[in-house]
């Protein structure tokens, strides 16, 4: 299959694959776009059943990256990296150093970090090769872990999103969150420090116990998502909403951290017809892409802070948008693709 033929291909500006047979190195880099600035994306590893499965993933994966970094305001483009193989019992130091001297071949067009597959550990070893590669250091001022900020971006979303149905505050709303994982948990903690009453779903039954110590009240797995609350928060996997799913959904607001929840982004005109708000989770997990660019760019926590207290007047913008046309997933990508073709935006955002 062509690049070309993929239904995932959108004008991308690179995309590069390259093949180490005998470290086991089957890896592609896409660019999307880098008109705001170099490429960011994580690196993800899977053991995809073919070559068009991976190539697939980094085209899709690639442009939501230039679409998140746009709409966070970030002078960054959009890129991503994925190694064809099973993270269990292909991810070795030899191959990761060669994915990393992949990278440099790239000459900082495409900066990497982790993501499925790939650990911190995994950018501390690539990192001995190529300065391309993020999350590595734990910087004094912010820390390798982008999760609380991300966390705090979605609670900051929560609160926008709630504000424009005229909900009010979060005191005594109910509020289902699926996953306790790293994100999860530490929405639970800001949520339940505002009064809400939470809900949390999660396989890991330590995960559970976690968040049940922090006062929210566990449920089934299979049960969250259908829950009669005020905001439901997918923060586990993507992929959750589905036309299958969809119908059963009883929250007023949707807005987690999970990358792509919607199986197809014109779900979110059917949950717009249910009078449920969708906030597209591109624009309000935008604390992990934030995180990564103070990393990179040396800004303050202040500075960070700053960024990350912009979501909710991005959320209100594309909620405004949204009322002009049929969805806040379609409102979003075009505030996004506004942001890239004005042409000063790159040093206008960076302040
Ligand atoms: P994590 O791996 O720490 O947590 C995910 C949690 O979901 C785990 O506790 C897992 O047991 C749970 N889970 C798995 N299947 C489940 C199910 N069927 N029902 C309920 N829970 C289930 O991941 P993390 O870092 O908290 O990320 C969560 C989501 O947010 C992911 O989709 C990630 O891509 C996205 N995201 C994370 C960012 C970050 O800063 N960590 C940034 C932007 C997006």
């Amino acid at each position: 299959m062509s690049v070309f033929d993929s239904p995932y291909y959108d004008h991308h500006e690179y995309v590069v694959s390259h093949s180490r047979p005998e470290l086991g190195l089957q890896a592609i880099v896409a660019i999307h776009n880098s008109q705001l600035g170099p490429a960011v994306g994580g690196c993800r590893m899977f053991p995809y059943d073919t070559g068009a499965a991976a190539l697939d993933d980094v085209l899709r994966l690639s442009r939501g990256m230039t679409y998140k970094s746009a709409l966070a305001g970030l002078p960054l483009g959009g890129g991503k990296a994925v190694i064809i193989g099973d993270p269990q019992r292909h991810k070795t130091p030899a191959l990761l150093d060669a994915m990393a001297e992949f990278i440099n071949s790239l000459d900082g067009r495409y900066i990497t970090a982790e993501d499925s597959g790939t650990s911190v550990a995994d950018m501390a070893i690539m990192r001995r090769t190529s300065r391309y590669v993020l999350g590595a250091e734990n910087l004094q001022h912010i820390g390798a872990d982008p999760s609380p900020y991300t966390a705090r971006g979605v609670y900051l979303g929560i609160r926008a999103a709630l504000a424009w149905r005229g909900e009010g505050e979060l005191t005594g709303k109910r509020v289902a969150i699926q996953g306790a994982g790293a994100v999860g948990a530490a929405l639970c903690r800001l949520l339940l420090a505002a009064g809400a009453d939470v809900y949390v779903a999660d396989p890991d039954p330590r995960r559970c116990a976690a968040v049940q110590a922090l006062g929210a009240v566990v449920v089934p797995v299979d049960q969250v998502l259908t829950m009669e609350v005020d905001v439901l928060a997918p923060c586990a996997m993507g992929g959750v909403i589905s036309a299958a799913t969809l119908p059963t959904i009883q929250a007023a607001v949707v807005a987690g951290a999970a990358n792509n929840m919607l199986v197809d982004g014109s779900l979110a005109s059917q949950l717009a017809e249910r009078d449920i708000l969708y906030v597209p989770d591109f624009a309000i997990n935008a604390g992990g892409i934030m995180t990564v660019y103070c990393q990179r760019s040396g800004e303050s926590l202040a500075e960070l802070e700053r960024r990350i207290e912009s979501i909710p007047d991005t959320l209100n913008a594309l909620f405004a948008l949204a009322e002009g046309c049929a969805s806040t997933h379609i409102a979003a990508e075009r505030l996004a693709q506004q942001r890239l073709h004005s042409t000063d935006v790159g040093l206008r955002q960076a302040g």
